[in-house]
């Protein structure tokens, strides 16, 4: 599985409990972060780049734990793909319409790039859902910074928030995070959603992303006798992630590997 940075985490998470089978390789492409405001050829670049890595170290199934890069490249990149490989906007998707009543409409909070490509609209509707869509280009460097909890952080989802509930034509009956970093900073959103909306849902792709993944991999949905085996490589320097990443991820994290992408 790979993102742009600590964002896939919140899909490793999940992925860990519904596949204790499994073996993980968590690819970080920092060097290229963000993913959200580059363009769609940049994006599939790294995207057709990162998957390779992961085949070459043996995956049979590579996760795309970004929206952007599944938004922009995933279509493209499936037809030629030599394993399974799966994004997390159709999860968050069917996230969204297990948590609302048919009809409704649903703010989707995500990454320029996945609102220019419209992804979410598509998706939602899909599913009899009107989605609003509201890019918050700062969330991901607060995210990374590890500004979780901090009052700027609270200020600029508040700006956002109103901005988007401005041109949305009816009430949102749910907040999707459309970008895999956002969940980082679920508790603090909560509140300024709880104070703009009331108590609406707030859902993200992870789990739905995991329950598919395990449909794909059935036979590591049991626990072996080893456990599963966690190795995580990063494009651009291990420190930071070695130091934030085991705060997100709730758990200790192996020495980082520094690789390269070859695109
Ligand atoms: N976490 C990624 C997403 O889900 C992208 C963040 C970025 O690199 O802009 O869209």
């Amino acid at each position: 599985m790979f993102d742009s940075g600590f964002g896939g985490l919140t899909v490793l998470r999940e992925l860990l409990r519904h596949l204790p089978g499994a073996d993980f390789v968590y690819l970080d492409d920092t060097a290229h972060l963000p993913y959200g405001s580059k363009s769609q050829a940049a994006v599939t670049r790294f995207t057709a780049a990162a998957t390779k890595l992961l085949v070459g170290r043996g995956a049979d199934l590579v996760v795309v734990a970004c929206n952007t890069a599944s938004a922009l490249a995933l279509p493209l990149l499936q037809t030629e793909a030599s394993v399974a490989l799966m994004g997390v906007i159709q999860p968050g998707a069917e996230a969204a319409a297990a948590a609302v009543p048919p009809g409704s409409t649903v703010l989707v909070l995500a990454t320029e790039a996945t609102v220019a490509s419209h992804a979410y609209a598509r998706a939602c509707a899909a599913h009899g859902l009107l989605a609003v869509e509201k890019a918050c280009p700062l969330f991901v460097p607060l995210a990374e910074e590890g500004w979780t909890d901090s009052s700027i952080t609270t200020q600029v989802a508040d700006v956002y928030l109103r901005e988007a509930l401005a041109t949305s034509p009816a009430l949102p009956a749910a907040v999707v995070l459309g970008c895999t970093h956002y969940p980082l900073l679920r508790p603090l959103l909560q509140g300024t959603v709880q104070g703009l909306l009331g108590s609406v849902p707030i859902v993200d792709s992870a789990e739905a992303t995991a329950r598919r993944a395990a449909q794909l991999l059935p036979a590591a949905t049991s626990a072996g006798q080893r456990g599963s085996v966690l190795s995580v490589l990063a494009t651009d320097s291990p420190t930071k992630f070695q130091r934030l990443g085991a705060r997100f991820l709730c758990r200790e994290l192996p020495p980082v590997e520094h690789v390269q992408l070859e695109e």
